[in-house]
């Protein structure tokens, strides 16, 4: 049954991950969103790997530089380079893509691990609301502007690997009841009037639910086998400064401590979920999925549901519309690489 369960989150929390020792040095590796936290830890331990290269991202230059500095300091590496891209632009997505092509970086996988948690509504330079675009619609327009090169590494011995990083909290995230009646999904969950404060209170968990319902369209659209395989991961409860933004009121903020000192994975043990799916072979048993504790684990039962694939099906179609409009190289990729269904 994909849901929420006290006693297994509290299990799992518990559990000692696997680390990484895979031969990975002719692999080359894209983490986003790599100056703290998750991102950080697992671009240490890939960097510990000694990959071909290692291509990390940060918001602007001077975090770039830092975030390089910072992983060499834990890992002695190289190949290591540093682009800014900021998830809350499209033109910063399709900026980073072109700048890639044209110093001929490859890649063999993508960490897709940027995210923010917030309950306030603001909009980005492109008029979504932030957590939609960080979190779903620039992710979602990065792996797709990356598939080509995802697709051109890819051999039959070894997929490519794109994994997105979710959460376990895609479990409680609201069900978009009478979305059948709404012409647009996303124009509605775009909506100021619709994002009272109780939907914002959800909508990092909404976002994370969308992530899960990409990976699942988005894999379903790949051929068979894949030569991409495409995850969904969930790293756990983990100590990170995610929760900085929420934090505004000093008892919430105690709790959160409190609860995160009891809970709380360390930032690295986290991370090492978001390093499994990149390194380590049984690829294609994990393609479509989403995965805890390094594993393949049901989807929550609304994303499953009759409802919750009607849902996600129309949601990739408005979610190639709106990339395509922000970046006409995606419908040409749609077109080019996935089938229809
Ligand atoms: N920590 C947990 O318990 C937990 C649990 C489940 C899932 N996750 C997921 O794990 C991922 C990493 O989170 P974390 O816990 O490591 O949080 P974090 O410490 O706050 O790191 C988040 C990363 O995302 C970047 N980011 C935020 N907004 C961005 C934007 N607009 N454009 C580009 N990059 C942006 C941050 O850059 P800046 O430092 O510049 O803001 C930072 O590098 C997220 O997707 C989160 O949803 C975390």
């Amino acid at each position: 049954m994909g849901k929420f369960v006290v006693s297994e989150f509290l299990c799992e929390q518990r559990k000692e991950l696997p680390v990484a020792s895979t031969d990975i040095s002719d692999k080359s590796i894209l983490v986003v969103g790599a100056n703290v936290g998750l991102g950080f830890e697992a671009s240490v331990h890939l960097a510990q790997l000694r990959p071909k290269h290692l291509l990390v991202t940060a918001r602007d230059a001077t975090k770039c530089q830092q975030t390089i500095a910072d992983v060499q300091q834990r890992a002695s590496i190289d190949t290591i380079d540093a682009r800014p891209l900021e998830l809350g632009s499209f033109e910063s997505v399709s900026q980073f893509v072109n700048q890639f092509e044209e110093e001929g970086f490859q890649i063999n996988a993508l960490v897709a691990n940027a995210g923010i948690q917030t309950t306030r509504y603001s909009k980005t330079v492109d008029g979504w609301e932030t957590t939609l675009q960080v979190n779903y619609l620039s992710t979602a327009l990065l792996s797709i502007l990356m598939l080509p090169h995802l697709l051109e590494t890819s051999t039959p011995q070894s997929a490519s690997r794109l994994i997105i990083v979710s959460s376990e909290l895609h479990y409680l995230a609201n069900k978009l009841s009478g979305a059948d009646r709404w012409p647009s999904i996303l124009e509605k969950l775009n909506d100021p009037d619709y994002c009272t404060s109780s939907v914002m209170s959800n909508r990092y968990n909404l976002s994370k639910m969308l992530e899960v319902m990409f990976v699942r369209e988005l894999s379903s659209r790949l051929p068979e086998p894949t030569p991409v395989a495409v995850s969904a991961v969930n790293p756990g409860f983990c100590h990170s400064r995610l929760s900085r933004s929420t934090e505004t009121n000093p008892f919430k903020t105690l709790g959160v401590a409190t609860v995160k000192a009891l809970l709380a994975r360390t930032t690295e043990m986290g991370s090492r979920t978001l390093v499994h799916p990149v390194v380590e072979p049984g690829e294609l048993s994990r393609h479509g999925r989403y995965l805890s504790c390094c594993e393949p684990k049901e989807e929550s039962d609304y994303v499953i549901s009759t409802e919750g694939r009607e849902v996600s099906r129309r949601l990739w179609l408005e979610t190639i519309d709106v990339l395509s409009k922000a970046d006409p190289r995606v419908q040409r990729i749609v077109d080019e690489h996935l089938r229809s269904r």
